[in-house]
């Protein structure tokens, strides 16, 4: 039975939700993709800024429901920075504490954050070492560990009830093309490709969904050979995307189709789209559009029409330091020229 806390902390969570307001979907359209209009989810303006919101929330409720998180349960997460963002604001909303284990090279802008809402932050080498360092912590403080990449693709209602794929054909409804012919989307935990990809099926949409992968991912070679073991020495360079390792919430079954996408293409696309909207985004928006510009110019030259829907899925306020500074990107990512060039070639 329910304790009157874990009843408590339900309605905070349910009535927070109730005074949130949903995030836009915007449409770019581009001369050169006549008919072949590109639609982004902007999930940058949630309370907590990246599409991570509603995945903490959805955490929390199945942690709650669950049993796992009781009044005072510390919470930890193995986060690349947007997750732990989020969590440290339900966190603060419950009044738990909250520890967030990430790589050290983790954006400052997010550390900040998380120290904002009154979490704290536990600082490990590398991308590979979150888990087992989240796990011992939470052995150790007697806490949760909240393990996004295990329960993202469960803890979110993929059926409908207002996830963001009934969101996106909802807003759909009154466009020339109400049912896009891809969704473009890029996999950290791989929760939000899941959620859309059964979505689809389930409502029998024939949109196919697209998975973008950066550089030193195993997603995409682990799509194409299903190996589970797989690994990569290296941390993608993309926050927030791509995995050394295969993450149980990612479902390789529900994609149709993967494109890898070099993460020189990923910066020089979102320096490019905010010549476009007039603002910053975040480095996977620019791999998630990346994939629907590509796309767009294989429907153009097969002389198709339809919709395509991408994600914004943070903004770029956060990596001012880093993808917004050129000696870093220089440092870090390397020569953008061919991949601007390759834009201007794509949108003539
Ligand atoms: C900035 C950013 N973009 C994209 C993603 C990928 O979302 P998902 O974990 O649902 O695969 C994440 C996940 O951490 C993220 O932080």
């Amino acid at each position: 039975m329910n304790s009157s806390w874990v009843n408590h902390a339900i309605s905070e969570i349910n009535a927070d939700y109730q005074r949130s307001a949903d995030t836009h979907l915007i449409r770019l359209s581009l001369p050169a993709f006549a008919g072949i209009p590109i639609y982004l989810k902007d999930e940058s303006t949630h309370p907590t800024g990246s599409l991570k919101h509603r995945l903490a929330r959805s955490l929390f409720l199945y942690g709650l429901c669950n049993g796992w998180i009781k009044e005072g349960t510390p919470i930890i997460e193995a986060s690349s920075g947007s997750t732990a963002v989020s969590e440290a604001y339900f966190a603060r909303l419950l009044g738990l504490p909250f520890i967030a284990v990430m790589p050290g090279c983790t954006a400052k802008r997010k550390v900040e954050q998380i120290a904002f809402y009154g979490g704290r932050c536990h600082f490990v080498e590398s991308a590979c070492e979150i888990y087992e360092a989240s796990e011992t912590l939470a052995k150790e403080l007697n806490g949760h560990y909240m393990d996004q990449f295990t329960y993202a693709e469960r803890a979110t209602d993929w059926r409908g009830n207002n996830n963001i794929a009934d969101r996106i054909f909802r807003q759909m409804a009154s466009e020339p093309y109400t049912v896009p012919d891809y969704i473009v989307m890029s996999a950290g935990t791989g929760g939000t490709s899941a959620t859309i990809g059964r979505y689809l099926r389930y409502q029998g949409y024939a949109t196919q969904l697209v998975v973008v992968d950066p550089q030193n991912s195993v997603f995409f070679d682990y799509w194409q050979c299903r190996d589970a073991t797989l690994k990569s020495g290296i941390g993608s360079k993309i926050e927030g995307i791509g995995r050394p390792r295969v993450e149980p919430s990612f479902i390789p079954a529900v994609v149709d189709d993967m494109m890898r996408v070099p993460d020189a293409a990923s910066v020089a696309t979102m320096q490019w789209l905010e010549t476009m909207l007039g603002r910053k985004v975040g480095a996977s928006t620019g791999t998630n559009v990346w994939g629907a510009l590509r796309l767009a110019a294989q429907m153009r030259d097969e002389g198709r029409k339809g919709a395509i829907v991408t994600l914004i899925c943070d903004s770029g306020e956060r990596y001012l330091e880093t993808y917004y500074n050129p000696q870093w990107v220089e440092q870090n990512i390397g020569d953008l020229t061919p991949w601007q060039a390759e834009i201007k070639r794509l949108c003539a």
